[in-house]
């Protein structure tokens, strides 16, 4: 079973007189790690809402077309029970975490799903061990540094086993050493939850493209509304640089693209001094 299957998907909030996703198809198979992309205002948010069945169900509009998780159908899904497969992490944390210890947070999902006391125990410590908040476990949310907050909420997230992770912009709070330690983060976690036996899929909307390259299995980038690229990451960056999407790309992917047919390059280099090395030029120093 895929993990979502949207077909012919569209919707338009309401009050608004232009559709904010159009004909939308997409199938994403368990255990894929995607970065949907696109400009600001492309629909982006709107989408991974319907996945999570905030839309129809808590933003009101008409959605037409069909959405499927884990072969749930949204329009009949109740969110609480969307919520057991899917978790989300927004932007700003601080939307998240509403109790007054880090520890509340993390058992607030499964407390709600009416878990026997020593199975949301189980589940508390096992989330802040995978993101290495266990001596954060008593601190007010209040008094986390944004990236720390940023680990409750997913830690809070991670207690209910969902099969599908959501990062809708995780790192917008961060400063970059802080955003690439997340990122790098998300992606040991769906390693280690693969390792014991699950098939945890992510999909992250995320403008740190560079970041993200070797992580993932498909770029799909969104255009007003509608799916406009989507497959292997490196095709799609390249697509998306020809056409001149505005998307993030990163510099030294954009002179590979440049150059690449001319000088007869063969792979992407990793950094600037390897491409210098492909191009012929002097690698001994520095
Ligand atoms: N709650 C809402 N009510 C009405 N219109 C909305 C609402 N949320 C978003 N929109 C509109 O829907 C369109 C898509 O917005 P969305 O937030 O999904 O874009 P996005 O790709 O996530 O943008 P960004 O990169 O800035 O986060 C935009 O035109 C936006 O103004
Ligand atoms: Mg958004």
């Amino acid at each position: 079973m895929a993990a979502v299957e949207l077909r012919k998907l569209c919707f338009r909030y309401a009050g608004s007189e232009k559709p904010a996703l159009t004909d939308i198809d997409l199938t994403i198979e368990e255990g894929e790690s995607i970065l949907i992309t696109g400009p600001s205002g492309c629909g982006k948010s709107t989408l991974v809402r319907v996945l999570m069945g905030l839309i129809p169900h808590s933003y009101p509009g008409e959605l037409k077309g069909e959405a499927y998780v884990f072969g749930m159908d949204v329009k009949n899904t109740p969110v609480s029970r969307i919520a057991t497969r899917c978790g989300i992490v927004f932007q700003n944390p601080d939307n998240q975490l509403f109790t007054f210890s880090v520890e509340d947070d993390v058992a607030f999902g499964p407390e709600n799903l009416a878990l026997p006391p020593d199975e949301i125990g189980r589940r508390v410590d096992e989330a802040l061990r995978l993101v290495g908040i266990e001596h954060l476990r008593h601190s007010s949310p209040n008094n986390l540094s944004g990236g720390e907050q940023q680990k409750a909420a997913i830690a809070s997230i991670l207690s209910m086993k969902p099969s599908l992770l959501i990062f809708d912009e995780p790192t917008s709070m961060l400063d970059p050493s802080s955003s690439a330690s997340l990122i790098q983060r998300i992606f040991e976690l769906k390693r280690s939850l693969d390792e014991t036996g699950g098939k945890t899929t992510v999909i992250i909307v995320e403008h740190r493209i560079d970041l993200l390259l070797k992580h993932l299995s498909r770029i799909v980038v969104v255009s007003e509304g509608r799916v406009i690229l989507d497959g292997d990451p490196l095709r799609v960056l390249e697509d998306s640089f020809r056409k001149k999407i505005p998307i993030n790309i990163p510099p030294l992917l954009q002179i590979y693209f440049r150059v690449k047919d001319k000088c007869g390059l063969k792979n992407p280099p990793a950094t600037v001094k390897e491409l210098v090395s492909m191009l012929g030029g002097p690698t001994s120093n520095g």
